[in-house]
């Protein structure tokens, strides 16, 4: 624990009093990310042997911490941007765009995309850590093998096929009751990450407004272009068509 609290250490010269307050929260993020991640992990693996009530048990505990990780930007917005400038352009180029282990969270969860793999700065380990993400099985993947196994066909190249097996789900509860609560508890996952999303670009509205991001992009507008980003869109687009 002494070794934990060694660990924040300002940058600015001169000091600024609340770069302690952005340290901390960043680190507590990551830690509670890295918690997220051992649980989605088991969680994929716990759907891919085909215990669903156990991988829904996982991601209660997920829905648990990513309610604290909402709440927890009201503890850095409680900064005045006057005060956030005082240190800003020594974070420079480091952001929560750079956290490795946020994309790692998306791309188990089902939202893979190359593309930040060059737009990172990464060490030979970490890219190792995201190659390994963007390759291995998703939870979505975990939870159609499941549905697979329960003689409903979820097949890569056909929708229509796929649609079906998921109103079945919905429709025949009592039949598929595992497999109903586990898509639901995988759209909360969803529901509350977008609600994170939301929650973080109003804080960074409130702190920079449109200024550019200290991890290279335009800013507040790159990341209202994520809002729209959902982990299991088919879930979503279901409710259309009960
Ligand atoms: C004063 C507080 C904050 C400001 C002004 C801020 C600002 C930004 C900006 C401008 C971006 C876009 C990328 C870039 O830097 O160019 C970004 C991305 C991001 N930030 Fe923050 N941020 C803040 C706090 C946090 C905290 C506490 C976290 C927690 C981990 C966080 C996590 C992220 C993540 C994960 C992204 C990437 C989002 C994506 O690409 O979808 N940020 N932030």
């Amino acid at each position: 624990m002494g070794e934990l609290l060694t660990l924040q250490q300002p940058q600015a010269t001169p000091s600024a009093h609340d770069e302690l307050l952005f340290i901390v929260v960043h680190q507590a993020y990551e830690l509670w990310f890295k918690l997220i991640l051992h649980e989605l992990s088991a969680g994929v693996e716990e759907t891919i042997s085909g215990a669903p009530a156990r991988a829904r048990h996982l991601l209660e505990r997920v829905h648990a911490i990513e309610r604290v990780l909402i709440e927890q930007v009201a503890v850095l917005e409680s900064m005045s941007p006057q005060d956030f400038l005082e240190f800003r352009t020594s974070l420079a180029p480091a952001s929560g765009f750079q956290s490795v282990q946020f994309r790692e969270i998306e791309f188990v969860s089902g939202l893979k995309e190359r593309g930040y793999l060059e737009r990172l700065e990464l060490d030979s380990e970490d890219r190792a850590r995201l190659e390994q993400r963007l390759t291995g099985p998703t939870l979505w993947d975990g939870f159609c093998s499941l549905l697979g196994g329960r003689g409903l066909p979820m097949p890569d190249d056909d929708e229509r096929t796929r649609r079906e097996s998921l109103l079945r789900v919905a429709r025949e509860r009592q039949e598929f009751s595992d497999e109903f609560y586990l898509s639901e508890a995988l759209l909360t996952h969803d529901e509350l990450f977008a609600i994170w999303r939301q929650r973080h670009v109003l804080m960074v509205e409130r702190q920079i407004g449109t200024k550019s991001g200290t991890g290279g992009t335009t800013g507040a507008a790159y990341l209202r272009s994520t809002l729209d980003k959902r982990f299991y869109p088919e879930l979503w687009e279901l409710r259309s068509y009960l």
